[in-house]
């Protein structure tokens, strides 16, 4: 089966992982060159560290990077079955790119957007053939995380829907149907998770620091009493504040402005001053080499 991955970025590197793991032949396309060359070095160095820990070998190795091959132009992708965009979340931008696919790929081939929040009938509404396209929402890492979201819009048709749900469990993942609302399930449930995480820091209590120590506080208390595994702003910051950000406020619009998912300043300025979290070396947290991590 050949699979066309678009945007090599956080997501998409995994994605092509999981498809390339699955045997498929995939080919991971971005704008940018270098997060094409990013996504090589990272996948090399994820490979050899599952060799380290003994669950790959060298010829394994080579069989999953032998399914990647990285493409700088969108017509290179024309022989795609299934493609799955995992570029920036905003609506124009996804739908400029599906419509010029449309015009590349046969006409039965699967249109799929990883989006966290975005109407997936809405990205359809720009094809001619809306039956085609459906969400397939993967989590952050994609090779590790079992679940992935399903998601139907109004125009899917059944075939696609079916087989997408065979294409995912083939690749080993647990795939789940999810409505077309807005955050699907896991991103809905987990908006309060930030928000409510940031709205904490925001008003502040006796004797909660500002900055670091204050973020370190927070998920202290909720990794060591409360038993999460991260906590939220180690999250946010793994999953990228900008992308998080954005989705936050899609959210929030699309559930017509409810309060309950009103997205942070605090949030907002991280963002716009580019502490993007682990992928740009800064979030709430600095990730530069050397530098210490906060404690509470
Ligand atoms: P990212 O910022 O790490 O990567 C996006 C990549 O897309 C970049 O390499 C960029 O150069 C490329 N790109 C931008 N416009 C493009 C275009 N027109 N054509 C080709 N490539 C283009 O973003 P990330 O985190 O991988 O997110 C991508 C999508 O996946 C978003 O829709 C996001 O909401 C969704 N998502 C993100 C998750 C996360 O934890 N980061 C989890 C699940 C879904």
């Amino acid at each position: 089966m050949h699979i066309a991955i678009i945007g090599s970025g956080t997501m998409g590197s995994g994605i092509a992982q999981v498809a390339a793991t699955a045997n498929c032949k995939v080919k991971l396309y971005d704008t940018k060159k270098e997060a094409l060359e990013k996504a090589s070095n990272s996948l090399d160095k994820i490979l050899n560290r599952l060799i380290e820990k003994g669950r790959i070998d060298e010829v394994e190795k080579k069989r999953i990077q032998g399914n990647i091959s990285y493409v700088e132009s969108l017509q290179d992708l024309h022989d795609a079955d299934l493609t799955i965009e995992a570029i920036v979340e905003n609506l124009q931008v996804k739908q400029n790119v599906f419509q010029e696919l449309e015009g590349i790929q046969k006409k039965d081939a699967i249109m799929a957007s990883n989006t966290s929040s975005l109407s997936i009938a809405s990205i359809a509404s720009c094809l001619k053939n809306p039956e085609r396209c459906i969400g397939i929402h993967f989590f952050n890492p994609a090779p590790l995380m079992p679940l992935v979201e399903i998601i139907p819009a109004v125009q899917t048709s059944v075939k696609v829907f079916n087989q997408v749900f065979s294409i995912i469990q083939s690749w080993d993942k647990v795939a789940v149907k999810a409505k077309d609302t807005p955050g699907f399930i896991v991103n809905r449930v987990a908006r309060p998770f930030y928000g409510e995480a940031l709205r904490i820091y925001e008003e502040g209590f006796e004797g909660l620091p500002e900055g670091e120590k204050g973020f370190a506080t927070i998920d202290w208390a909720m990794k060591s009493i409360g038993k999460f595994r991260m906590g939220p702003f180690e999250l946010m910051d793994f999953i990228g504040n900008d992308v998080n950000y954005t989705v936050t406020e899609t959210v929030f619009t699309a559930f017509y402005f409810d309060p309950r998912y009103k997205p942070s300043f605090t949030q907002k300025r991280y963002a716009e001053a580019g502490y993007l979290g682990r992928k740009s070396g800064r979030g709430y947290y600095n990730y530069a080499e050397g530098a210490e991590k906060a404690n509470p």
